[in-house]
């Protein structure tokens, strides 16, 4: 049994689909959350860069008495998740490895697509991951670097003519190699997963990485007795810019009301 929080973070809001997931699995856990709103996207950014960032975030959120740290952000994941876990003596999770099982789990022919931003593509570690679990799999990758300003500027609905010219720009080349399974390799794209369904067609199966993140680490947590006793936990959320522009979407990111208090940190000491 452990009453400490479990913290999660991310460039924006992303994160907060696999915050959502946690606390529909968790819901006696307290969730302290940290968005980099005024920092982001990193995915656009150097790998130094994403490091230095992911080093702030990590820090802030382990100012609180924290027992595990989600990195719910797939270019923070894909690029710096061996030195934040080598660097910090408790449990991290990322999205790369869950992601990576789960569409080797769900694909049939073996044709595997992969999108995500600039940085999480260029870093190979989803490949390498899905390599280690399904050799015979092939990958198809392709960055989407204009997703995540869409979705954190709420352009992400079908019907948005915008958006969906860029999903078919996106995504028509990875419809074309036939992918059976496609890993949104980013916690911002299941936002637009009616989009990106779509673009694909209905027979392609999505991975969410936020969930599939969320679920891994509930079920660490709880093989070794980590878990919160409490019937209901509870929430607080940070970010590093506007508290109003985060509240007003993050209700579209969580389904339903932000559920705690949110407040503004200077993340850059
Ligand atoms: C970004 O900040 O560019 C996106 C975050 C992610 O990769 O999940």
């Amino acid at each position: 049994m452990d009453q400490r929080a479990i913290g999660v973070f991310d460039s924006g809001m992303g994160g907060l689909t696999a915050l959502r997931e946690l606390r529909r699995l968790l819901s006696g856990e307290d969730l302290v959350y940290f968005g980099d709103t005024g920092r982001v996207p990193y995915g656009g950014r150097g790998r130094e860069t994403i490091l230095r960032y992911a080093r702030q975030d990590v820090a802030f959120l382990r100012s609180f008495d924290l027992k595990a740290v989600v990195v719910a952000c797939g270019t923070v994941s894909a690029n710096a998740l061996a030195e934040l876990t080598a660097e910090n003596p408790l449990p991290l999770f990322g999205v790369v490895a869950p992601a990576a099982r789960a569409a080797a789990e769900a694909t049939r022919n073996g044709r595997i697509g992969l999108i995500g931003t600039a940085a999480s593509i260029r870093s190979g570690a989803y490949e390498r991951e899905i390599g280690a679990i399904a050799p015979a799999a092939e990958v198809f990758a392709k960055a989407c670097p204009l997703f995540v300003p869409l979705v954190e500027n709420g352009r992400f609905r079908v019907g948005d003519r915008v958006v969906e010219l860029v999903a078919e720009e996106y995504l028509s080349s990875l419809r074309e190699a036939g992918v059976d399974t496609l890993v949104l390799g980013c916690t911002h794209y299941p936002l637009l997963a009616e989009v990106v369904a779509k673009t694909m067609g209905p027979e392609v199966a999505l991975i969410d990485t936020g969930a599939a993140c969320a679920a891994a680490a509930a079920g660490t947590l709880a093989e070794r007795g980590l878990l919160a006793d409490r019937v209901r936990g509870g929430s607080r959320y940070f970010v590093s810019d506007s508290t109003e522009d985060f509240a007003r979407l993050a209700s579209v990111f969580l389904g339903g009301g932000v559920d705690g208090d949110v407040e503004r940190v200077e993340i850059e000491k």
